[in-house]
């Protein structure tokens, strides 16, 4: 699915969304399903390849890593979810739509995490690519940057902080509104395309099973390798291109 369409599909509203998020006695009922299922694809889960060869991004994230990330971690999110979904009220929706669907819902916690899980990873894969490869922001890209922080520079300081102040697992992302970028983090499984009008263009798993096996406990090692090397601008400004169209 491109970026128009999930922007499309996601409306669920912020308020809504924190009112769901807050385990609102109505539970999933203020989270706006229809606009989920006209999404349904009926296609089942499945993981996506890998953008690169499992050694492409090391040394700074090693083979063995990416082994265990992909090959275990994003795999038992896709196992797990389409063992959740048969009999639920998500069965054959897209991913998309499943993640929409089940966001601040308590009921559906477990069927959002993994789902959730599978759609991050899949977007942190194409957010990074071999050192030297991926790019420059676009022009456009470069300038909506300028306008909110000033710098590249400063840009990577705060997806840096963002990336080191989420307290436990989660998520740094670098996200379009209305043709503004800002930085966001994410808890655990929580990402910010099911809020309106918002688009992510690339993300930094911070979860430690992304990093302890080349860094052990010294994430903003890891943040900085990212960073400086590993990021694919040319994905980030695909996805800027598509949030202004
Ligand atoms: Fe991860």
């Amino acid at each position: 699915m491109n970026q128009a369409n999930l922007t499309r599909l996601c409306t669920v509203s912020r308020r809504t969304f924190m009112a769901a998020a807050a385990g609102a006695a109505a539970g999933c009922a203020t989270v706006p399903k229809a606009a989920c299922r006209a999404a349904a694809s009926g296609a089942p889960i499945t993981l996506p390849p890998l953008p690169y060869g499992q050694d492409a991004l090391a040394p700074l994230i090693s083979a063995q890593t990416l082994s265990f990330h992909y090959g275990k971690h994003h795999q038992g999110y896709v196992n797990t979810l389409n063992k959740l979904l048969p009999g639920s009220p998500f069965a054959g929706q897209s991913l998309e739509a499943v993640v929409c669907a089940t966001a601040g819902c308590a009921d559906h916690a477990a069927l959002f995490n993994n789902a959730a899980q599978v759609w991050n990873h899949t977007f942190y894969w194409k957010s990074l690519a071999p050192a030297g490869s991926g790019g420059a922001p676009s022009a456009a890209l470069a300038a909506a940057i300028h306008a909110a922080f000033g710098s590249m520079e400063a840009c990577n300081k705060a997806l840096a902080e963002a990336a080191l102040t989420q307290f436990g697992s989660g998520w740094a992302w670098l996200v379009a509104k209305k043709g503004a970028v800002s930085v966001v983090k994410t808890p655990n499984a929580e990402t910010p395309f099911t809020q309106k009008g918002v688009t992510p263009l690339l993300t930094i798993d911070v979860w430690e099973h992304a990093y302890y096996l080349d860094w052990q406990n010294r994430r903003a090692d890891y943040v900085k390798a990212v960073l400086d090397k590993l990021v694919n601008w040319s994905f980030a400004s695909a996805n800027y291109a598509v949030a202004k169209a």
